[in-house]
């Protein structure tokens, strides 16, 4: 049995910056409460495609490896925010990329879907079955935030990274993993007007709109992280006090301080980018691991803990110990085109979009009301 070493890594997050002022120029919101509530003071928002996010963080992340994409065997992508439903975004990769022998799957089970990767590659690494793994994980989700509905738009961001996984027969990478869901509270997060579930010929179709219950994801966050946590732990045989560094989905800072304090990590080994990127969702894990090596955070040798928690709900954890290598072996001059437009530019049509519609729906309430 092989274990799955993570070899290369890389990521990408866009340059246009949304910071709370710029969200309190159009909601009814302030710096002020997204700091206190959330910890997050800004986002990026992308201006090219998700796949382009991809790419060049799989660019990156082939080159820390020295892996040539012609030699990958599969490109597993997480999101819930792929470029389009046919194709998947992982086959518009492998194509961009070169990599014909790679078969190209996308996964959708929303901000743990990184960890549910490592979770499925793990095991496709462990029987042989495949050898040179391209895993992505990330989100273009400000496409799908509806910007008149100030609990859910002020929480999220857009960016991506990517690992490359292969074979060693040293005891390395993902050493423990859960997955789970508890499905029975799902309406806590839900995207509507957009899918097959929603009528089409209605006016409402595509101007989505999120059912988002905060306080209860909260809740169940931090309850369920930890004892995923706990269960991680306990089967690699691993205590909490050897972790050397907690990676751990980045949705807001109160539910990264809770859960440390309930598994006890203190917070100088936790990675924090939350007040920086927002929740990127899929692409919380991935990015925060490459800035956690970037920093010299991650040295050879070393536990590192990672839980999430998400849409579905979902949840995951995982427990790896770092292999011999924290730096790449190759850096790639991939970027992304550059960005003429600041992110309320970029965003400009969509929120008057949103404002206008969120305004008929008012008329048309207050219409029904007096009738
Ligand atoms: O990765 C999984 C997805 N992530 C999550 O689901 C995040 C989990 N939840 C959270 O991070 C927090 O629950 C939030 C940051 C979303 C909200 O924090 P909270 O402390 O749970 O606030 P709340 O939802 O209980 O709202 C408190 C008040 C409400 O007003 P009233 O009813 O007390 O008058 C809200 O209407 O804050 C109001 N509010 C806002 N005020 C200003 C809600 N959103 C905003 C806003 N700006 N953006």
């Amino acid at each position: 049995m092989y274990h799955a070493e993570i070899t290369g890594w890389g990521m990408c997050v866009p340059p246009a910056r949304l910071t709370n002022h710029d969200l309190a120029t159009f909601l009814d919101t302030s710096d002020e409460w997204i700091v206190s509530r959330s910890g997050i003071r800004e986002r990026r928002v992308s201006h090219v495609n998700f796949s382009e996010l991809g790419l060049v963080s799989a660019r990156r992340a082939l080159a820390a490896a020295d892996v040539d994409p012609a030699d990958l065997d599969l490109i597993m992508l997480a999101s819930l925010t792929n470029d389009s439903y046919c194709p998947n975004t992982a086959s518009i990769i492998q194509d961009e990329l070169g990599a014909p022998r790679a078969g190209a799957l996308d996964i959708n089970t929303a901000c743990t879907g990184f960890l549910y990767g490592m979770h499925l590659c793990r095991g496709l690494i462990a029987t042989g079955q495949h050898k040179k793994i391209l895993l992505i994980g990330g989100e273009f989700i400000t496409h799908y935030l509806n910007w008149s509905q100030r609990s859910s738009a002020i929480l999220f961001g857009d960016a991506c990274g990517a690992v490359v996984l292969e074979p060693s027969e040293k005891p390395v990478g993902l050493l423990a993993s859960r997955i789970g869901c508890e499905a029975d509270a799902k309406e806590a997060i839900q995207i509507t007007n957009f899918g097959s579930a929603y009528e089409r010929l209605t006016d409402d179709f595509l101007y989505v709109k999120w059912n988002f219950d905060g306080r209860e994801v909260f809740k169940r966050a931090v309850k369920s992280m930890a004892q995923a946590c706990v269960d991680v732990l306990d089967e690699a045989g691993v205590d909490i006090s050897e972790v050397a560094v907690v990676v751990p989905h980045q949705a807001n800072k109160r539910i990264l301080d809770a859960l440390a304090a309930r598994i006890g990590v203190p917070e100088e080994k936790v990675i924090i980018n939350v007040d920086r990127y927002g929740n990127t969702s899929a692409g919380t894990i991935p990015v925060a691991l490459v800035e956690a090596l970037e920093e010299g955070r991650i040295k050879p040798g070393d536990y590192v803990l990672s839980a999430a928690f998400g849409g579905g709900l979902t949840w995951a954890a995982g427990l790896f110990r770092w292999g011999d290598r924290v730096t790449p072996l190759k850096t790639s001059d991939a970027e992304l085109p550059p960005c003429d437009k600041t992110a309320l530019e970029l965003l400009a049509p969509h929120i008057k979009r949103y404002q206008e519609y969120a305004e008929r729906e008012k008329a048309t309430e207050i219409r029904e009301q007096s009738c």
